[in-house]
């Protein structure tokens, strides 16, 4: 291993130093000190349980305390190997990892060997910095997955400003809808783009009566009805937003007791069993019916509640 000549390496620069007491200062190279990075690097991998062993780089500074018993400070520098923690492989065996892929790491321990019964004592503190993340490297990777995009761009905005129009053309709401948060804009490469879009849109004051379309006088009622949607869209190469599909789900509400107050025009309740009522369901049971492309025909089950208003017809 390369470890040896780094090792060697950083030997000039602590010897040179001057020694102060209580400490004295070792080369790199005894092999005391040798020991005690190796006892604390070893129990340092061995404490760790998942990820991969790390293996000596280089030894920073080595000191002993001066007395009778073997007590060393060791200061080193470890680089990620290629080997799992629990391979249990010693340090000296492993491979390091390729230098762009490697956590590397600082450690500073004491380490106390006993020389009698050859038992040590390590206490030591590793930080450990983390591979800086490559953003262009796994962007290029991933060529087809879905990346996060900006909400305010001018394309997220043509997009749900063509998927919210379509939503008041066709919708079955009375009021038109306006959006009001746009939670979410994804794209992914194809040939060209598509986009995923999470927004929700508010009722305004504008019935689909009276307006055609959104304009600058319809605002969001405070009690209005909020729908969840997603937009998908697709964005040719020429940069032309070609297809829009959206869906909106509305949220069961709170059933809101209708006021009792009489009022002609105002919806009332009308017995379910009443003939006027049977009526009008066998009509447009049948109409139904004859309109629809289904295999099956539908028949009214229980009637769970029926109201009737005052007007020139009345509706359900
Ligand atoms: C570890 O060493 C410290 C002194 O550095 C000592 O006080 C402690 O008792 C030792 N612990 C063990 C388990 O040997
Ligand atoms: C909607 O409300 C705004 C302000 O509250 C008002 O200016 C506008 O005229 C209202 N529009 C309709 C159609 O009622």
């Amino acid at each position: 291993m390369k470890t040896f000549i780094v090792l060697a390496l950083c030997c000039s620069f602590i010897s040179s130093r001057a020694t102060p007491l209580p400490f004295e200062f070792l080369d790199c190279d005894n092999p005391d000190v040798f020991e005690a990075v190796d006892t604390a690097l070893k129990k340092y991998n061995g404490d760790s349980t998942s990820g991969n062993q790390f293996a000596l780089y280089m030894v920073m500074e080595a000191k002993r305390t001066v007395g009778p018993d073997k007590q060393l400070h060791v200061k080193y520098r470890i680089q990620e190997t290629t080997c799992a923690a629990e391979e249990n492989k010693p340090w000296q065996d492993c491979d390091y990892k390729a230098s762009a892929e490697a956590k590397t790491g600082e450690c500073t321990a004491q380490v106390h060997i006993n020389n009698v019964d050859g038992t040590s004592n390590v206490s030591q503190d590793c930080q450990i910095v983390p591979v800086p993340p490559k953003i262009t490297h796994s962007q290029a990777v991933c060529l087809g997955c879905f990346h996060d995009i900006a909400s305010d761009t001018l394309k997220v905005s043509e997009i749900l400003k063509r998927a919210i129009q379509k939503f008041n053309k066709h919708s079955d709401e009375v009021s038109l809808f306006k959006l009001v948060e746009i939670k979410e804009a994804k794209r992914q490469v194809v040939a060209g783009w598509n986009y995923v879009i999470k927004y929700e849109i508010k009722e305004t004051n504008c019935s689909k009566a009276q307006f055609q379309e959104l304009t600058t006088e319809c605002k969001t009622i405070s009690q209005g009805r909020i729908g969840k949607c997603d937009a998908k869209a697709y964005e040719s190469i020429q940069a032309e937003i070609v297809d829009v599909a959206s869906q909106c789900k509305f949220p069961a509400e709170d059933v809101v007791n209708p006021p009792t107050l009489i009022c002609a025009g105002c919806p009332r309740a009308i017995p379910n069993d009443s003939p006027e009522l049977t009526e009008l369901l066998k009509v447009s049971m049948e109409k139904y019916n004859s309109e629809t492309n289904d295999d099956f025909y539908y028949k009214a089950g229980v009637i769970e509640s029926a109201t009737v208003q005052v007007g020139s017809h009345s509706s359900f």
